[in-house]
C-alpha cells in the first residue's frame, strides 16, 4: 500500500472543527489561511505532538498515537515556527541532533551533505544562538532533513511551519526549489504552512486554505487563488495576475 497520511474528522476545541485531509506521497502541500486560522495547531496534530479531542491521524494505516516515538521520528520531521535553543551549540551539532532517532553511523558525513544541500556550510563553526533568524531557519531545515536521511536522500514526511518567514529572496527560492526537487523523487512528502501565497502558487502541488479551524478550499493555485475567495476568507482586497515566467496565478494587494 502506498504510504499516506490521513487526518480523519479532527476536532480540537475551540480551534479545529472537523478537519479531514489526506497527504499523498511525493506531494508538496501548502497550508494557507489568515492569522489564527489553526494552521500551526493542525500541523501539531498531523505530526503527533497534539492529540485531537476527536478524530485521528493515520500514517500508513496506523494511528499516530500507536507509533513508537522512535519509529515516528524516523518517518517524519518537523520544523517549527520559532526554534530558540537553551544551549549554545555550534551549527553542526544542531544539525546532527537530527540523527538522534538513528544509530549514529555516518552521521558526520550526512551532516556535511545536508549542510551543503541547504546552503548551511558557510555557517559552519558559528554558534546557533548568534545567528540571524533567517540563518537559524536554514539550520533548522538542515536538522529536519538530516532526521529523515536514509542512504543518499531524505525519505518520509517533512512538516514546516512558516519556513520562509525570515528568509531573503535567494534563500526563499533555494528552499522551495530544493523541496520541489526532493518531493519530485517521490520519497519525500512535504506539508508546509506558507504565508506567501505567491510562493505557494509557484511551488506547491496543492493549496489547503484554512479559516477558523475549517478547510474552506483546496486544490491547485488556479482554483484557490481567486480574488473573491481571498477577499472572502482573508478580508483583503486583491488582484490576481499571472506570473510572467510560469502559468501560475500571482496575488497582488490592491493599493
Ligand atoms: N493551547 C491553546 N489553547 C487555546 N487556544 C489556542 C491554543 N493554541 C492556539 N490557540 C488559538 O487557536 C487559534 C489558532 O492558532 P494557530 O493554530 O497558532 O493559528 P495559525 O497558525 O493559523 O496562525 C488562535 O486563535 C490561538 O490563539
Ligand atoms: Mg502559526
Amino acid at each position: 500500500m502506498a504510504e499516506c497520511l490521513q487526518a480523519v474528522n479532527l476536532f480540537w476545541s475551540p480551534v479545529l472543527r472537523d478537519i479531514s485531509l489526506t497527504l499523498e506521497p511525493g506531494e508538496l502541500v501548502a497550508l494557507i489561511g489568515p492569522n489564527g486560522a489553526g494552521k500551526s495547531t493542525l500541523l501539531r496534530m498531523l505530526t503527533g505532538y497534539l492529540p485531537p479531542d476527536n478524530g485521528q491521524c493515520v500514517l500508513n494505516g496506523k494511528s499516530l498515537a500507536e507509533w513508537s516515538p522512535q519509529a515516528l521520528s524516523r518517518r517524519r520531521a518537523v520544523m517549527r515556527q520559532q526554534s530558540q535553543l537553551g544551549f549554545d551549540w555550534p551549527v553542526e551539532d544542531v544539525v546532527a541532533m537530527g540523527r538522534a532517532p538513528w544509530q549514529q553511523v555516518n552521521s558526520a558525513k550526512i551532516v556535511r551533505e545536508v549542510m551543503d544541500l541547504t546552503g548551511c556550510s558557510p555557517l559552519s563553526g558559528r554558534k546557533y544562538n548568534a545567528l540571524s533568524g533567517g540563518e537559524q531557519q536554514r539550520v533548522q531545515l538542515a536538522r529536519a532533513l538530516t532526521q529523515l536521511w536514509v542512504d543518499n536522500a531524505p525519505q518520509g514526511w517533512l512538516f514546516l511551519d512558516e519556513p520562509t518567514s525570515a528568509l531573503d529572496l535567494y534563500h526563499q527560492q533555494h528552499l522551495l526549489r530544493l523541496l520541489k526537487q526532493l518531493t519530485t523523487g517521490g520519497q519525500l512528502h512535504v506539508c508546509a504552512v506558507l504565508h506567501d501565497l505567491n510562493l505557494a502558487a509557484l511551488w506547491a502541488d496543492r493549496l489547503v486554505l484554512l479559516h477558523q479551524g475549517e478547510i474552506v478550499a483546496q486544490g491547485s493555485a488556479a482554483h484557490v487563488l481567486q480574488a473573491q475567495m481571498l477577499s472572502r476568507w482573508y478580508g483583503a482586497e486583491v488582484h490576481i495576475g499571472q506570473h510572467p515566467g510560469s502559468p501560475t496565478p500571482q496575488v497582488f494587494l490592491a493599493p
